[in-house]
């Protein structure tokens, strides 16, 4: 989607000269992938995230969605991301209709069409944040609506926000992008988060490891690129070999739900799990991350050990989602 939608009704270009070199293009428009940011863009994004963040610490919450509405609608299982774009838009003063826990008593189960319900939620909502299973709903989504749709996972598609909220926690962690080794672990085939996140990663001057088992190595299409973009990337089935000189270790969940033969999840379920005896392979400043849910790839003894990021990378999800909703609804 190229053109700028509809702006909220409390939107005053004149009154607050926001226009689009303010905050960087993101003013009305959807936010359905992670290639929409290019790195101006995510300097931006992570610029007002530290703010968010520094608000929120000082006296948090402000008022500077008041008036404005999100709807969250998620035809998938969510606790991370719904809470905070919900938590997001509260602490911004706003309000929210939370469709989260059960699609199935909404008209959805009356047969309602996607775009019949985005067109819906638009009449009383100034953003709408869509999380649906199948791959390209959120563009469905964005064409049908005339308020802009933000993707929280289509499928094994893109999770873009993920990504963001990824990136963030990796300079927080680490204080930079440029010159790290980021190792990514688990199920590199259905993982949205790994797609989206290595999307982002392309455009720094990263090396990049793939650790999983062979049924659930990353896409072809995504590895082609990552080779004609001359990213130095390898593939293992070992953690072993990656762990030492990691500077990142992105671990994710076998995405059980995917798959349509049980047996296979069942082969693959138990491919690794991250324990102080893996961690004491890694270096001392190592950041440990995972999207969440974990079902066992780590062990929860490793939750009090400082590189252990994924409780914070929680938390950034939040500040994020702050600056993301205020840049999109032009009150940055
Ligand atoms: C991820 C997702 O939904 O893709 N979770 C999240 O949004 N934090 C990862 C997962 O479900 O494994």
């Amino acid at each position: 989607m190229d053109y700028v939608k509809t702006l909220p009704r409390l939107f005053d270009i004149e009154d607050t000269a926001m226009t689009e070199t303010h905050n960087n293009g993101l003013t009305g428009r959807d936010v359905l992938s992670v290639d929409q940011f290019d790195r101006d863009k995510l300097a931006y994004i992570f610029q007002r995230t530290y703010e968010m963040r520094e608000m929120v610490a000082q006296v948090g919450g402000c008022d500077l969605l008041k008036g404005h509405v999100l709807a969250c609608l998620f035809y998938e299982p969510s606790t991370r991301t719904s809470a905070s774009f919900i938590a997001a838009m509260e602490r911004l003063g706003g309000g929210v209709i939370p469709i989260t826990q059960g699609v199935q008593f909404s008209s959805v189960s009356k047969g309602e069409s996607l775009p019949d319900t985005i067109r819906t939620l638009e009449q009383y909502s100034d953003v709408i944040v869509l999380r649906h299973p199948e791959i390209g709903s959120s563009k469905m989504a964005a064409e049908a609506a005339i308020v802009p749709v933000i993707n929280a996972g289509d499928g094994t598609g893109e999770h873009p926000t993920q990504a963001l909220l990824d990136l963030f926690t990796i300079l927080d962690e680490l204080g930079r992008i440029d010159g790290l080794k980021v190792a990514m672990v688990g199920d590199l085939r259905f993982g949205r988060t790994v797609h989206s996140l290595t999307r982002l990663l392309m455009q720094y001057d990263v090396s990049l490891r793939y650790v999983s088992p062979e049924l659930l190595r990353l896409p072809m299409a995504l590895m082609n690129e990552l080779i004609d973009r001359g990213i130095p990337v390898r593939e293992t089935h070992d953690v072993a070999e990656v762990i030492e000189n990691a500077d990142v270790l992105y671990v994710t969940r076998v995405q059980k739900e995917r798959f349509s033969d049980p047996t296979q999840y069942d082969e693959v379920k138990d491919f690794f799990r991250i324990t102080p005896e893996v961690m004491a392979q890694a270096k001392s400043k190592m950041t440990l991350m995972h999207p969440l849910p974990r079902v066992g790839e780590i062990d929860p003894v490793l939750d009090s050990d400082p590189r252990a990021a994924y409780f914070r990378q929680v938390k950034n999800g939040m500040f994020v989602r702050m600056a993301l909703l205020a840049a999109v609804l032009g009150r940055a």
